[in-house]
């Protein structure tokens, strides 16, 4: 038996294999599977928030504080034989539960290597940025610019490195073998601005776009690296003012930034700790510049007030660029982190005229967020989305489970993990030809039995449930995005 799954099988070979040994979908071990519906699930049982502490610092959002290291992890299921990786992901954890917002803890990973079907390592590791190691929180250590930030968003792997991000300042380079930080990554000193957390890889080139926003003027300024990771091209773009730009897109042919009513705010940073807030006043525009440049080409195009913090995927069709986002109706407005929720819809931007036009469309009335696709799509026409769904929760965030979307239908098959069970934002692990074979990776947690599961799933099958369970040994507190880097 062991030798089967030390032997690399292909996808397709290892679910038939599966299927024929009664192990993909019926779990060995006596688990219970989540639930595994397609309609919604089981009821869930209500997240309770205690409102003396920020909801950040309680229930699976409080912060661990112990590095360790875990051989040998206990596995349900099969681990796909062809997965040979690391699946890394990063969040906010800081090393004292004092920060004053979800978003300003110290840079945390948490990743799990996988090879011939087992789960070799677990390790968490601080980013060692340099607030981190000098062990100051936002308030100490002033404005994140350059090294001095906390890293704690995502993670990016392109031209062989992986790289966490914290939005501001430079990003920080990790050693995937051991999650030890190599350092602060400026591109060989040719990066000075800040680096996003939502990059995107084109496909056809390998080419990393990015962009960095600002406090102060120049406000926004978009960077490509080529396919060796060299940044070779950087240029100020024409934004409006300092707004907080999560995300942009990309398709074949353009680039896209969402400029929306989130603006810096100086004064609230004493106050609230974190220094954005809604001003409906500013506006919201979409601009449309060539992909590469030049950023004078760059046009705009204005639509009603709201917030995007990912998109699923944007791609051309004609002459329209369309993008599929999970849209606010506003932000930061004084209610909580997640008190208003995100609706899948999608953006129509026509650019065949002298001015762009614009239409949006409510594509269906489920909570979402944590948008994902097959990267070998990415900025081209795609079938396949995933999601993490949501419930509305008026004092915290409150993920659900996985959903895999058919954007030509609109047909939605759910994954529910269960009443007290919490899903992450999956990452698609390309295994096979065709857009989406492959596996969806997220860390699940069930705050009943308090704790985490890194779980893989068929992404084509998500209704199935997990195909294996990796039981972390320790509870992984919710973070923001995660990465595979193959071997
Ligand atoms: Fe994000």
């Amino acid at each position: 038996m062991r030798s089967t799954f030390n032997s690399r099988l292909s996808r397709r070979a290892f679910l038939r294999a599966s299927a024929f040994a009664g192990a993909g979908l019926t779990l060995p071990g006596g688990w219970l599977l989540g639930c595994g519906s397609d309609d919604g699930g089981t009821e869930a049982i209500p997240l309770e928030v205690d409102p003396s502490l920020p909801w950040w610092q309680q229930n699976n959002f409080e912060p661990v504080f112990e590095e360790i290291t875990e051989t040998d992890l206990q596995v349900r299921g099969s681990i796909p034989s062809s997965l040979d990786g690391l699946y890394v992901r990063n969040g906010s954890n800081p090393q004292a539960a004092d920060n004053l917002h979800w978003f300003l803890g110290d840079g945390m990973l948490h990743g799990v290597r996988i090879r011939d079907g087992r789960a070799l390592w677990y390790r968490n590791r601080y980013i060692r940025t340099r607030m981190y190691e000098n062990g100051l929180n936002t308030q100490a250590a002033g404005a994140p610019i350059g090294p001095n930030n906390q890293s704690n968003v995502s993670a990016v792997y392109h031209a062989g490195r992986l790289l966490t991000s914290g939005e501001v300042g430079f990003p920080h380079e990790i050693d995937p073998s051991d999650l030890s930080t190599v350092g602060p990554y400026d591109f060989g000193g040719r990066l000075n601005t800040f680096f996003t957390a939502h990059p995107k890889i084109d496909p056809a080139t390998g080419y990393l776009h990015f962009f960095g926003y600002f406090f102060a003027q120049p406000f926004l300024t978009y960077h490509v690296a080529d396919e060796r990771g060299e940044l070779i091209h950087s240029e100020v773009v024409s934004a409006k003012g300092p707004t907080m730009m999560h995300s942009f897109a990309i398709t074949d042919r353009d680039v896209v930034f969402y400029e929306l009513p989130v603006l810096f705010e100086p004064s609230l940073f004493a106050s609230a700790g974190f220094p954005y807030a809604w001003d409906e006043s500013f506006g919201a525009r979409i601009g449309v510049m060539p992909l590469g440049g030049p950023a004078s080409e760059i046009r705009w195009v204005e639509i009603d007030p709201c917030y995007v913090f990912h998109e699923l995927n944007a791609f051309r069709e004609g002459d329209d660029v369309v993008i599929d986002v999970c849209r606010y109706d506003r932000m930061m407005a004084g209610e909580r982190l997640g008190a208003v929720d995100a609706y899948l819809t999608r953006w129509r931007i026509g650019t065949g005229a002298a001015e762009l036009t614009f239409a949006e469309q409510r594509l269906d009335d489920t909570l979402w967020e944590f948008p994902a696709h097959d990267r070998r799509y990415t900025g081209r026409p795609n079938r396949y989305g995933w999601l993490t769904t949501t419930r509305s929760h008026p004092d915290t965030i409150d993920l659900a489970g996985i959903a895999l979307r058919d954007q030509r239908s609109g047909e939605v098959r759910i994954w529910d993990p269960g009443p007290s069970s919490h899903s992450g934002e999956v990452f698609f692990v390309a295994d096979g030809e065709a857009e989406g074979e492959g596996w969806l990776m997220t860390y699940v947690h069930d705050r009943a039995l308090g704790v985490t599961d890194l779980v893989i799933l068929d992404a084509l099958a998500v209704e199935r449930g997990p195909i294996a369970e990796i039981r972390m040994p320790r509870r992984v507190p919710f973070g923001f995005h995660g990465m595979w880097v193959p071997a």
